[in-house]
Protein backbone atom coordinates (compact mmCIF):
# COMPACT_ATOMS: atom_id res chain seq x y z
CA UNK A 1 0.00 0.00 0.00
CA UNK A 2 2.41 2.80 1.19
CA UNK A 3 5.92 3.02 -1.40
CA UNK A 4 8.85 2.35 0.60
CA UNK A 5 10.90 4.90 -1.94
CA UNK A 6 12.69 7.79 -0.59
CA UNK A 7 12.71 9.04 -3.85
CA UNK A 8 10.26 12.03 -5.20
CA UNK A 9 8.49 10.88 -8.61
CA UNK A 10 9.65 12.46 -11.67
CA UNK A 11 6.70 14.21 -13.72
CA UNK A 12 9.59 15.45 -16.28
CA UNK A 13 9.89 19.05 -15.05
CA UNK A 14 13.22 21.34 -15.18
CA UNK A 15 13.72 22.34 -11.77
CA UNK A 16 12.62 25.54 -13.24
CA UNK A 17 9.26 24.55 -13.96
CA UNK A 18 8.73 22.68 -10.43
CA UNK A 19 9.51 25.92 -8.62
CA UNK A 20 6.60 27.47 -11.09
CA UNK A 21 4.17 24.78 -10.13
CA UNK A 22 4.53 25.15 -6.14
CA UNK A 23 4.97 28.86 -6.14
CA UNK A 24 3.70 30.16 -9.21
CA UNK A 25 -0.29 31.22 -9.96
CA UNK A 26 -1.46 29.27 -12.75
CA UNK A 27 -5.58 28.65 -13.53
CA UNK A 28 -7.79 27.83 -15.84
CA UNK A 29 -9.43 30.85 -17.95
CA UNK A 30 -11.43 31.00 -21.01
CA UNK A 31 -8.79 31.24 -24.22
CA UNK A 32 -6.35 29.09 -22.05
CA UNK A 33 -6.32 26.48 -24.97
CA UNK A 34 -5.79 28.40 -27.64
CA UNK A 35 -5.77 26.59 -30.78
CA UNK A 36 -7.52 23.09 -29.60
CA UNK A 37 -10.81 24.87 -28.65
CA UNK A 38 -12.65 24.25 -25.21
CA UNK A 39 -16.02 23.82 -23.33
CA UNK A 40 -16.99 24.60 -20.22
CA UNK A 41 -19.77 24.92 -18.20
CA UNK A 42 -21.28 25.67 -14.63
CA UNK A 43 -24.78 25.29 -13.09
CA UNK A 44 -26.85 27.89 -11.08
CA UNK A 45 -26.87 26.05 -7.72
CA UNK A 46 -24.67 23.64 -5.63
CA UNK A 47 -27.19 21.88 -4.78
CA UNK A 48 -31.25 20.85 -6.18
CA UNK A 49 -34.46 19.20 -4.57
CA UNK A 50 -36.07 16.86 -6.66
CA UNK A 51 -38.25 18.50 -9.15
CA UNK A 52 -36.78 21.43 -9.33
CA UNK A 53 -35.18 22.73 -12.70
CA UNK A 54 -31.22 22.84 -13.49
CA UNK A 55 -29.91 25.68 -15.76
CA UNK A 56 -26.36 24.54 -17.41
CA UNK A 57 -24.57 27.50 -18.62
CA UNK A 58 -22.49 26.58 -21.28
CA UNK A 59 -19.55 28.39 -23.31
CA UNK A 60 -17.66 26.41 -26.29
CA UNK A 61 -16.09 26.91 -29.32
CA UNK A 62 -17.82 24.21 -30.73
CA UNK A 63 -21.21 24.84 -32.09
CA UNK A 64 -22.68 21.80 -30.11
CA UNK A 65 -22.29 19.36 -27.30
CA UNK A 66 -23.35 16.26 -25.91
CA UNK A 67 -24.20 15.50 -22.20
CA UNK A 68 -24.45 13.13 -19.95
CA UNK A 69 -25.05 12.83 -16.33
CA UNK A 70 -24.44 10.08 -14.23
CA UNK A 71 -24.81 9.58 -10.54
CA UNK A 72 -21.24 8.90 -8.77
CA UNK A 73 -22.01 6.95 -5.56
CA UNK A 74 -20.75 3.22 -4.74
CA UNK A 75 -22.05 2.52 -8.46
CA UNK A 76 -21.71 4.66 -11.64
CA UNK A 77 -25.30 5.32 -12.99
CA UNK A 78 -26.41 7.43 -16.20
CA UNK A 79 -29.87 9.22 -15.75
CA UNK A 80 -29.53 11.92 -18.43
CA UNK A 81 -27.72 11.80 -22.01
CA UNK A 82 -28.60 13.54 -24.77
CA UNK A 83 -26.90 15.11 -28.06
CA UNK A 84 -27.11 17.69 -30.42
CA UNK A 85 -27.46 20.27 -28.09
CA UNK A 86 -26.31 23.74 -29.49
CA UNK A 87 -23.65 25.65 -27.83
CA UNK A 88 -21.69 29.16 -28.34
CA UNK A 89 -18.62 31.08 -26.94
CA UNK A 90 -20.08 33.11 -24.28
CA UNK A 91 -18.15 36.56 -23.02
CA UNK A 92 -16.63 36.01 -19.95
CA UNK A 93 -15.72 38.95 -17.20
CA UNK A 94 -11.95 39.82 -16.29
CA UNK A 95 -13.06 39.78 -12.32
CA UNK A 96 -15.28 35.97 -12.89
CA UNK A 97 -14.37 34.65 -9.94
CA UNK A 98 -15.51 37.35 -8.05
CA UNK A 99 -18.59 38.36 -9.93
CA UNK A 100 -19.58 35.49 -11.67
CA UNK A 101 -19.30 34.23 -15.54
CA UNK A 102 -22.70 35.61 -16.17
CA UNK A 103 -23.65 33.26 -19.05
CA UNK A 104 -26.44 32.74 -20.68
CA UNK A 105 -28.70 29.40 -19.78
CA UNK A 106 -27.67 26.67 -22.81
CA UNK A 107 -29.76 24.05 -21.59
CA UNK A 108 -31.63 23.51 -18.43
CA UNK A 109 -33.44 20.04 -17.32
CA UNK A 110 -35.50 18.71 -14.51
CA UNK A 111 -34.47 16.40 -11.39
CA UNK A 112 -36.67 13.69 -11.54
CA UNK A 113 -38.33 12.48 -8.48
CA UNK A 114 -36.49 9.39 -8.71
CA UNK A 115 -33.08 10.50 -8.69
CA UNK A 116 -31.54 9.61 -5.14
CA UNK A 117 -30.19 12.32 -3.63
CA UNK A 118 -26.37 12.09 -4.24
CA UNK A 119 -23.41 13.28 -6.51
CA UNK A 120 -24.28 14.31 -10.10
CA UNK A 121 -21.34 14.27 -12.75
CA UNK A 122 -22.44 16.32 -15.71
CA UNK A 123 -19.86 15.31 -18.57
CA UNK A 124 -20.08 17.74 -21.62
CA UNK A 125 -18.54 16.56 -24.90
CA UNK A 126 -17.81 18.35 -27.94
CA UNK A 127 -15.09 18.45 -30.89
CA UNK A 128 -11.85 20.89 -30.66
CA UNK A 129 -11.69 23.68 -33.36
CA UNK A 130 -8.66 21.06 -35.05
CA UNK A 131 -11.20 18.07 -35.01
CA UNK A 132 -9.74 16.60 -31.22
CA UNK A 133 -12.28 15.96 -28.90
CA UNK A 134 -12.76 18.31 -26.10
CA UNK A 135 -14.50 17.33 -22.85
CA UNK A 136 -15.25 19.15 -19.25
CA UNK A 137 -17.29 17.98 -15.78
CA UNK A 138 -18.82 19.97 -13.49
CA UNK A 139 -21.08 18.22 -10.46
CA UNK A 140 -24.32 19.09 -8.60
CA UNK A 141 -25.91 17.72 -5.59
CA UNK A 142 -29.40 16.30 -5.53
CA UNK A 143 -30.58 17.07 -2.06
CA UNK A 144 -33.35 15.09 0.15
CA UNK A 145 -36.77 16.50 0.98
CA UNK A 146 -37.13 17.04 4.32
CA UNK A 147 -38.13 14.60 6.70
CA UNK A 148 -37.37 12.03 8.84
CA UNK A 149 -34.60 9.59 7.70
CA UNK A 150 -33.91 6.55 10.01
CA UNK A 151 -31.20 4.80 9.57
CA UNK A 152 -29.78 7.27 7.26
CA UNK A 153 -26.95 9.29 6.97
CA UNK A 154 -26.83 12.79 5.64
CA UNK A 155 -23.60 13.91 4.34
CA UNK A 156 -22.52 17.53 4.44
CA UNK A 157 -20.65 18.22 1.26
CA UNK A 158 -17.36 21.03 2.52
CA UNK A 159 -18.72 23.21 -0.61
CA UNK A 160 -17.96 26.45 1.54
CA UNK A 161 -14.18 24.73 0.33
CA UNK A 162 -15.02 23.85 -3.15
CA UNK A 163 -15.73 27.67 -3.24
CA UNK A 164 -13.18 29.12 -1.99
CA UNK A 165 -10.11 26.30 -3.45
CA UNK A 166 -11.76 26.92 -6.72
CA UNK A 167 -8.78 28.49 -9.09
CA UNK A 168 -11.19 28.90 -12.33
CA UNK A 169 -11.43 32.56 -13.68
CA UNK A 170 -7.91 33.15 -11.90
CA UNK A 171 -9.11 34.43 -8.33
CA UNK A 172 -9.97 32.50 -5.02
CA UNK A 173 -9.60 32.54 -1.24
CA UNK A 174 -5.70 31.80 -1.90
CA UNK A 175 -3.91 33.61 -5.04
CA UNK A 176 -5.44 35.83 -7.11
CA UNK A 177 -5.83 38.54 -10.17
CA UNK A 178 -7.87 40.99 -7.71
CA UNK A 179 -6.36 44.17 -6.27
CA UNK A 180 -4.59 46.81 -8.35
CA UNK A 181 -1.51 44.77 -9.19
CA UNK A 182 -3.51 41.98 -10.04
CA UNK A 183 -1.83 39.86 -7.44
CA UNK A 184 -3.79 39.42 -4.57
CA UNK A 185 -6.16 36.94 -3.21
CA UNK A 186 -9.78 37.82 -3.67
CA UNK A 187 -12.16 38.55 -0.63
CA UNK A 188 -15.38 37.87 -2.45
CA UNK A 189 -15.87 34.44 -5.02
CA UNK A 190 -18.60 33.43 -6.67
CA UNK A 191 -20.05 30.02 -7.17
CA UNK A 192 -21.17 30.82 -10.72
CA UNK A 193 -18.05 29.87 -12.28
CA UNK A 194 -17.03 26.01 -13.14
CA UNK A 195 -14.91 24.06 -11.35
CA UNK A 196 -11.40 23.65 -11.71
CA UNK A 197 -9.65 20.87 -13.51
CA UNK A 198 -9.46 18.16 -11.32
CA UNK A 199 -12.28 18.92 -8.60
CA UNK A 200 -14.78 16.42 -10.01
CA UNK A 201 -12.85 13.46 -11.62
CA UNK A 202 -9.25 12.52 -11.45
CA UNK A 203 -7.08 9.78 -12.56
CA UNK A 204 -6.41 7.21 -9.75
CA UNK A 205 -2.56 7.90 -9.76
CA UNK A 206 -3.47 11.82 -9.36
CA UNK A 207 -1.14 12.40 -6.11
CA UNK A 208 -2.44 13.51 -2.80
CA UNK A 209 -0.94 16.18 -0.67
CA UNK A 210 0.78 14.36 2.01
CA UNK A 211 4.36 12.78 0.86
CA UNK A 212 3.79 9.40 0.23
CA UNK A 213 7.47 9.11 0.26
CA UNK A 214 10.35 9.07 3.00
CA UNK A 215 11.86 12.08 2.33
CA UNK A 216 15.58 11.89 1.88
CA UNK A 217 17.80 13.26 4.78
CA UNK A 218 18.19 17.00 4.57
CA UNK A 219 16.75 17.37 1.09
CA UNK A 220 14.28 20.31 0.69
CA UNK A 221 10.94 18.93 0.13
CA UNK A 222 9.29 18.83 -2.61
CA UNK A 223 5.69 18.31 -4.02
CA UNK A 224 4.58 16.07 -6.14
CA UNK A 225 0.90 17.04 -6.77
CA UNK A 226 1.81 20.38 -7.50
CA UNK A 227 3.95 19.22 -9.42
CA UNK A 228 1.54 16.72 -11.42
CA UNK A 229 -0.90 19.45 -11.47
CA UNK A 230 1.34 21.54 -13.84
CA UNK A 231 2.35 18.93 -15.70
CA UNK A 232 -0.41 17.02 -16.45
CA UNK A 233 -2.75 20.53 -16.87
CA UNK A 234 -4.56 20.27 -13.25
CA UNK A 235 -5.68 22.98 -10.89
CA UNK A 236 -3.26 23.79 -8.81
CA UNK A 237 -5.72 23.05 -5.84
CA UNK A 238 -6.94 19.72 -7.23
CA UNK A 239 -5.45 18.00 -4.07
CA UNK A 240 -6.41 20.83 -1.90
CA UNK A 241 -10.80 20.43 -2.34
CA UNK A 242 -13.24 19.15 -4.48
CA UNK A 243 -15.42 16.58 -4.44
CA UNK A 244 -12.97 14.34 -6.61
CA UNK A 245 -10.19 14.26 -3.94
CA UNK A 246 -12.39 14.59 -0.78
CA UNK A 247 -16.28 13.80 -0.28
CA UNK A 248 -16.48 10.81 -2.95
CA UNK A 249 -14.10 8.66 -1.32
CA UNK A 250 -16.28 9.36 1.79
CA UNK A 251 -19.80 8.93 -0.40
CA UNK A 252 -18.82 5.55 -2.09
CA UNK A 253 -17.30 3.97 0.67
CA UNK A 254 -20.46 4.58 2.86
CA UNK A 255 -22.36 3.41 -0.23
CA UNK A 256 -20.26 0.41 -0.96
CA UNK A 257 -20.89 -0.55 2.67
CA UNK A 258 -24.61 -0.65 2.39
CA UNK A 259 -25.05 2.44 4.40
CA UNK A 260 -28.39 4.73 2.75
CA UNK A 261 -26.68 8.26 2.47
CA UNK A 262 -27.98 11.61 1.55
CA UNK A 263 -26.09 14.14 0.31
CA UNK A 264 -26.74 17.94 1.16
CA UNK A 265 -23.93 20.95 0.01
CA UNK A 266 -23.34 23.61 3.28
CA UNK A 267 -25.48 26.06 1.53
CA UNK A 268 -28.81 23.68 2.93
CA UNK A 269 -27.04 24.12 6.72
CA UNK A 270 -27.34 27.71 6.12
CA UNK A 271 -30.34 28.35 4.74
CA UNK A 272 -32.79 25.26 5.57
CA UNK A 273 -31.10 24.00 8.63
CA UNK A 274 -34.33 22.13 9.78
CA UNK A 275 -33.34 19.56 6.89
CA UNK A 276 -30.77 18.12 9.80
CA UNK A 277 -33.65 17.11 12.12
CA UNK A 278 -34.57 14.04 10.07
CA UNK A 279 -31.36 12.12 10.64
CA UNK A 280 -29.51 10.76 13.50
CA UNK A 281 -26.18 10.94 12.28
CA UNK A 282 -24.87 13.55 10.33
CA UNK A 283 -21.41 13.26 8.68
CA UNK A 284 -18.33 16.09 7.40
CA UNK A 285 -15.38 14.52 6.13
CA UNK A 286 -12.47 16.03 4.04
CA UNK A 287 -10.98 19.39 3.83
CA UNK A 288 -13.64 21.20 5.43
CA UNK A 289 -12.29 24.46 6.24
CA UNK A 290 -15.07 27.23 5.77
CA UNK A 291 -18.42 27.71 7.36
CA UNK A 292 -20.72 31.10 7.87
CA UNK A 293 -21.96 31.74 11.29
CA UNK A 294 -25.46 30.09 10.55
CA UNK A 295 -24.02 26.45 9.17
CA UNK A 296 -22.34 26.34 12.84
CA UNK A 297 -26.17 27.69 14.26
CA UNK A 298 -27.84 24.49 12.29
CA UNK A 299 -24.98 21.82 13.62
CA UNK A 300 -25.10 23.36 17.31
CA UNK A 301 -29.11 23.05 17.65
CA UNK A 302 -28.91 19.81 16.23
CA UNK A 303 -26.49 18.34 18.43
CA UNK A 304 -28.17 20.08 21.07
CA UNK A 305 -31.86 18.29 20.37
CA UNK A 306 -30.46 15.21 20.50
CA UNK A 307 -28.42 14.94 16.74
CA UNK A 308 -25.31 13.55 16.44
CA UNK A 309 -22.42 14.72 14.44
CA UNK A 310 -19.35 12.78 12.94
CA UNK A 311 -16.49 14.66 12.18
CA UNK A 312 -14.20 13.38 9.67
CA UNK A 313 -12.22 16.39 8.30
CA UNK A 314 -9.58 19.11 9.23
CA UNK A 315 -9.03 22.83 9.80
CA UNK A 316 -11.95 24.23 11.06
CA UNK A 317 -10.27 27.48 10.40
CA UNK A 318 -12.65 30.32 8.74
CA UNK A 319 -15.26 32.00 9.03
CA UNK A 320 -17.54 33.28 5.53
CA UNK A 321 -20.50 35.21 4.93
CA UNK A 322 -23.18 34.63 2.05
CA UNK A 323 -23.93 36.97 -0.20
CA UNK A 324 -26.58 37.33 -2.83
CA UNK A 325 -28.55 34.02 -1.53
CA UNK A 326 -25.73 32.10 -1.87
CA UNK A 327 -24.05 32.88 -5.07
CA UNK A 328 -20.70 34.45 -2.84
CA UNK A 329 -19.20 33.90 -0.53
CA UNK A 330 -16.87 36.63 1.52
CA UNK A 331 -13.85 35.74 3.48
CA UNK A 332 -11.31 38.23 4.16
CA UNK A 333 -8.71 36.38 5.80
CA UNK A 334 -5.19 37.31 6.72
CA UNK A 335 -7.06 40.74 5.85
CA UNK A 336 -9.78 40.44 8.24
CA UNK A 337 -8.93 43.42 10.80
CA UNK A 338 -8.06 45.83 8.11
CA UNK A 339 -10.15 45.64 5.30
CA UNK A 340 -13.24 43.57 6.55
CA UNK A 341 -16.25 45.89 6.81
CA UNK A 342 -18.31 43.83 9.32
CA UNK A 343 -15.08 44.01 11.90
CA UNK A 344 -15.79 47.82 12.02
CA UNK A 345 -19.53 47.58 12.19
CA UNK A 346 -21.74 47.39 15.51
CA UNK A 347 -21.34 42.77 15.13
CA UNK A 348 -18.02 42.56 14.50
CA UNK A 349 -18.41 38.95 15.26
CA UNK A 350 -19.40 38.29 11.98
CA UNK A 351 -16.09 39.57 10.28
CA UNK A 352 -14.69 37.18 8.37
CA UNK A 353 -11.41 35.79 10.01
CA UNK A 354 -10.60 33.03 11.92
CA UNK A 355 -13.22 31.35 14.59
CA UNK A 356 -10.61 32.15 17.34
CA UNK A 357 -10.27 35.79 16.73
CA UNK A 358 -11.47 37.78 19.85
CA UNK A 359 -14.02 40.00 17.74
CA UNK A 360 -15.18 36.79 16.77
CA UNK A 361 -15.42 35.06 19.93
CA UNK A 362 -16.42 31.66 18.87
CA UNK A 363 -13.59 28.83 18.71
CA UNK A 364 -14.49 25.71 16.28
CA UNK A 365 -13.74 23.77 19.48
CA UNK A 366 -17.15 25.12 20.69
CA UNK A 367 -18.72 23.29 17.74
CA UNK A 368 -16.69 20.27 17.09
CA UNK A 369 -14.26 20.04 19.75
CA UNK A 370 -10.87 21.23 17.95
CA UNK A 371 -9.33 24.08 16.63
CA UNK A 372 -7.71 24.55 13.24
CA UNK A 373 -4.80 27.23 15.27
CA UNK A 374 -4.14 24.31 17.40
CA UNK A 375 -3.32 22.08 14.74
CA UNK A 376 -2.25 22.63 11.23
CA UNK A 377 0.34 21.16 8.87
CA UNK A 378 1.36 17.51 8.69
CA UNK A 379 3.10 15.22 6.22
CA UNK A 380 4.10 18.14 3.77
CA UNK A 381 6.44 20.99 2.82
CA UNK A 382 8.58 21.34 5.67
CA UNK A 383 6.01 20.93 8.24
CA UNK A 384 6.71 17.20 9.99
CA UNK A 385 7.36 15.69 6.49
CA UNK A 386 8.17 12.61 7.77
CA UNK A 387 5.46 12.51 10.44
CA UNK A 388 3.00 10.01 12.10
CA UNK A 389 1.37 9.12 8.72
CA UNK A 390 -1.97 7.79 11.34
CA UNK A 391 -3.31 9.22 14.98
CA UNK A 392 -1.14 7.54 17.78
CA UNK A 393 -3.67 6.38 20.00
CA UNK A 394 -4.05 7.01 23.66
CA UNK A 395 -7.31 5.14 24.93
CA UNK A 396 -7.88 1.88 22.67
CA UNK A 397 -10.61 0.74 25.18
CA UNK A 398 -12.85 3.89 23.79
CA UNK A 399 -15.89 2.23 22.29
CA UNK A 400 -14.97 3.87 18.76
CA UNK A 401 -12.42 1.64 18.49
CA UNK A 402 -14.13 -1.95 19.57
CA UNK A 403 -13.30 -4.46 17.12
CA UNK A 404 -9.95 -3.18 15.86
CA UNK A 405 -7.83 -4.66 18.13
CA UNK A 406 -5.94 -2.01 18.59
CA UNK A 407 -3.20 -0.92 21.27
CA UNK A 408 -1.96 1.78 23.85
CA UNK A 409 0.83 3.27 21.69
CA UNK A 410 -0.47 2.18 18.40
CA UNK A 411 -0.95 4.27 15.14
CA UNK A 412 -4.42 3.68 13.72
CA UNK A 413 -4.66 4.65 10.13
CA UNK A 414 -0.56 4.66 9.54
CA UNK A 415 -1.68 2.14 6.65
CA UNK A 416 -3.85 4.21 4.70
CA UNK A 417 -1.97 7.83 5.76
CA UNK A 418 -5.02 8.76 7.34
CA UNK A 419 -3.45 11.61 9.14
CA UNK A 420 -2.34 14.71 7.60
CA UNK A 421 -1.75 17.92 4.99
CA UNK A 422 -3.97 19.62 8.14
CA UNK A 423 -5.30 18.75 11.09
CA UNK A 424 -7.08 19.99 14.40
CA UNK A 425 -5.89 19.94 17.62
CA UNK A 426 -6.16 21.61 21.41
CA UNK A 427 -3.59 22.62 23.27
CA UNK A 428 -3.43 19.63 26.22
CA UNK A 429 -1.40 18.21 29.03
CA UNK A 430 -0.11 14.10 29.45
CA UNK A 431 -0.40 13.15 32.90
CA UNK A 432 0.49 9.37 33.40
CA UNK A 433 0.54 9.04 29.77
CA UNK A 434 -2.87 9.76 28.54
CA UNK A 435 -3.66 13.64 27.21
CA UNK A 436 -6.16 15.58 28.49
CA UNK A 437 -7.33 19.21 27.34
CA UNK A 438 -5.46 21.78 28.76
CA UNK A 439 -7.54 24.07 31.01
CA UNK A 440 -7.43 26.73 29.00
CA UNK A 441 -7.81 25.12 25.90
CA UNK A 442 -11.75 25.81 25.46
CA UNK A 443 -12.52 22.47 24.70
CA UNK A 444 -16.17 21.23 25.38
CA UNK A 445 -17.19 20.05 29.11
CA UNK A 446 -16.64 16.23 29.01
CA UNK A 447 -14.37 16.26 25.81
CA UNK A 448 -12.07 12.85 25.60
CA UNK A 449 -9.10 12.51 23.55
CA UNK A 450 -9.05 9.31 22.56
CA UNK A 451 -5.86 9.68 19.88
CA UNK A 452 -3.35 12.92 19.55
CA UNK A 453 -0.63 13.32 16.81
CA UNK A 454 1.92 16.02 16.08
CA UNK A 455 1.65 18.86 13.60
CA UNK A 456 3.26 22.44 13.04
CA UNK A 457 2.45 25.89 12.05
CA UNK A 458 5.60 26.80 11.19
CA UNK A 459 7.81 25.28 8.04
CA UNK A 460 11.63 25.89 9.72
CA UNK A 461 14.37 24.18 7.96
CA UNK A 462 17.75 24.82 7.10
CA UNK A 463 17.44 22.89 4.07
CA UNK A 464 14.98 24.98 2.69
CA UNK A 465 16.27 28.51 1.11
CA UNK A 466 13.51 31.57 2.76
CA UNK A 467 12.97 31.97 -1.31
CA UNK A 468 11.68 28.35 -2.28
CA UNK A 469 9.13 27.97 1.21
CA UNK A 470 5.76 27.06 0.11
CA UNK A 471 4.29 27.17 3.46
CA UNK A 472 6.79 29.56 4.91
CA UNK A 473 6.10 30.97 8.52
CA UNK A 474 3.04 33.15 7.21
CA UNK A 475 0.20 30.85 9.32
CA UNK A 476 2.08 30.84 12.69
CA UNK A 477 2.37 34.54 12.51
CA UNK A 478 -0.99 35.32 11.81
CA UNK A 479 -2.25 32.63 14.62
CA UNK A 480 0.12 34.40 17.01
CA UNK A 481 -1.24 37.66 16.22
CA UNK A 482 -4.81 36.28 16.29
CA UNK A 483 -4.42 34.49 19.80
CA UNK A 484 -1.91 36.50 21.49
CA UNK A 485 -1.90 40.06 19.62
CA UNK A 486 1.24 40.26 18.25
CA UNK A 487 3.61 38.04 15.59
CA UNK A 488 6.90 38.85 16.95
CA UNK A 489 9.08 35.77 17.50
CA UNK A 490 8.96 35.26 21.01
CA UNK A 491 5.12 34.82 20.46
CA UNK A 492 5.29 32.53 17.18
CA UNK A 493 7.77 30.02 19.09
CA UNK A 494 4.73 29.94 21.69
CA UNK A 495 2.06 28.66 19.28
CA UNK A 496 4.01 27.03 16.56
CA UNK A 497 3.50 23.62 18.03
CA UNK A 498 0.20 21.98 16.91
CA UNK A 499 -1.77 19.23 17.43
CA UNK A 500 -4.25 16.51 15.89
CA UNK A 501 -6.77 14.57 17.69
CA UNK A 502 -9.91 12.35 17.89
CA UNK A 503 -12.12 13.54 20.08
CA UNK A 504 -15.63 12.73 21.69
CA UNK A 505 -17.99 14.63 23.41
CA UNK A 506 -21.21 14.52 24.81
CA UNK A 507 -23.43 18.17 23.84
CA UNK A 508 -26.73 18.89 25.10
CA UNK A 509 -29.09 15.78 24.54
CA UNK A 510 -26.21 14.66 21.86
CA UNK A 511 -23.08 13.86 21.19
CA UNK A 512 -19.92 14.74 18.64
CA UNK A 513 -17.25 12.36 17.32
CA UNK A 514 -14.77 14.18 15.44
CA UNK A 515 -11.32 12.52 13.73
CA UNK A 516 -9.52 15.73 12.71
CA UNK A 517 -7.75 15.24 9.59
CA UNK A 518 -8.10 16.11 5.76
CA UNK A 519 -6.34 12.35 5.07
CA UNK A 520 -8.99 10.03 7.05
CA UNK A 521 -10.59 9.46 3.81
CA UNK A 522 -7.60 8.97 2.03
CA UNK A 523 -7.67 5.49 3.71
CA UNK A 524 -11.26 4.94 3.28
CA UNK A 525 -10.16 5.19 -0.29
CA UNK A 526 -7.06 3.06 0.24
CA UNK A 527 -9.17 0.24 2.22
CA UNK A 528 -7.52 0.66 5.44
CA UNK A 529 -9.44 -1.67 7.36
CA UNK A 530 -9.06 -0.06 10.82
CA UNK A 531 -9.87 3.51 9.52
CA UNK A 532 -13.11 1.49 8.10
CA UNK A 533 -13.86 -0.16 11.12
CA UNK A 534 -13.61 3.28 13.04
CA UNK A 535 -15.61 4.99 10.97
CA UNK A 536 -18.01 2.07 10.75
CA UNK A 537 -18.32 1.87 14.46
CA UNK A 538 -19.03 5.60 14.79
CA UNK A 539 -22.01 5.47 12.11
CA UNK A 540 -23.35 2.04 13.76
CA UNK A 541 -23.19 3.98 17.16
CA UNK A 542 -24.86 7.09 15.85
CA UNK A 543 -27.19 5.43 13.97
CA UNK A 544 -28.43 3.34 16.75
CA UNK A 545 -27.65 0.04 14.74
FE1 LIG B 1 -6.83 24.37 4.55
Amino acid sequence: MMEKSNQYPDFGLTPEQRREAVLGHYYEYPGMDGEGGEIWCYTDAYAYPPGATVRLQVSSTAASFSLEIVRDGATEQSVLKRDGLAARWQETPDQCSVIGCGWETSFEFKVEENWPSGAYRVTLRAEGSDGTPIHCHHLFIVRPIAGRKPGCVLHVAATGSWTSYNTWGGSNHYQGITGPNRDQYATTVSIERPFCRGFVVLPADAPRVPLEIYAPMAVAPRYPHMEWAYANGYSKKYASSGWASYDSHFFRWAERQGYAVDLVSQHELHFNPEILDGYDCVVFVGHDEYWTWEMRDAVDTYVERGGRAARFAGNFMWQTRLEDGGKRQVCYKYRSRAEDPAYRSADPTRTSGSWEAAEIGRPGAATFGLNATRGLYVGWGGCAPRGARGFPVYRPEHWAFAGTGIYYGDILGAEGHAFGYEVDGLDYIIRGGLPEPAEDSGAPKGLEILALGMSSLKEESADIPADDQFLSDADAKFVAETLIGDNGPATVERIKRGSGMIVNFPRGKGEVFHAGSCEWVAALKRGDAMVERVTANVLNHYLNR
